[in-house]
């Protein structure tokens, strides 16, 4: 089930957000130096599982992924990419993804999807990641 519902996201993704579609829809620009860590907030709030994903020109990336207890409502990360390079923090009740020690590899486009046990899935708003002075 868990595989099915993330290849029909991936599905979903592509069939939204095709490249050529990109350059209308509006990004915020977040501009960081090489090396520097940046944290990139989610807007979407009320989802017990939260995911953030790259658009790199092979594809799509998924980063890393969180569900959150329904003990302590803390979010705890079940899938990470790279936890050397990536981790969350929690604020207002979102998942931020922060990136150390930005590189080359690391730009491009992000965004965070929540999804809860049900089928319904809900991404926030494309970030454009750039290194600063370009
Ligand atoms: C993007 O916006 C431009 C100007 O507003 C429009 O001419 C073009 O058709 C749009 N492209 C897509 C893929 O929506
Ligand atoms: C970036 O984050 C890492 C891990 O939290 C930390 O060790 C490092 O000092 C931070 N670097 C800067 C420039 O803040
Ligand atoms: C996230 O931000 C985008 C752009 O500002 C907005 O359109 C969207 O409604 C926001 N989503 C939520 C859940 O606040
Ligand atoms: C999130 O849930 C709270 C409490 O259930 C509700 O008041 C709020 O409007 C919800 N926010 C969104 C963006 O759905
Ligand atoms: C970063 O900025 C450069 C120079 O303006 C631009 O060519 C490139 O497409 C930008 N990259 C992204 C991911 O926006």
């Amino acid at each position: 089930m868990a595989a099915y519902l993330l290849l029909f996201t991936l599905q979903l993704l592509f069939g939204l957000i095709r490249p050529s579609l990109l350059q209308n829809i509006s990004a915020d620009l977040i501009s960081v130096s090489p090396g520097a860590n940046i944290t990139l907030l989610c807007n979407i709030t009320n989802y017990s599982q939260k995911s953030w994903y790259q658009m790199i020109s092979a594809g799509l990336r998924q980063i890393i992924s969180a569900r959150q207890s329904s003990l302590n409502k803390h979010f705890y990360v079940d899938y990470n990419v790279d936890e050397s390079h990536f981790y969350l923090t929690e604020s207002s009740s979102s998942v931020s993804l922060v990136i150390i020690g930005v590189r080359e590899t690391d730009l491009g486009f992000y965004y965070c999807g929540g999804r809860n046990d049900e089928t319904h899935i809900q991404f926030g708003k494309l970030i454009r990641l750039n290194f600063t002075g370009q």
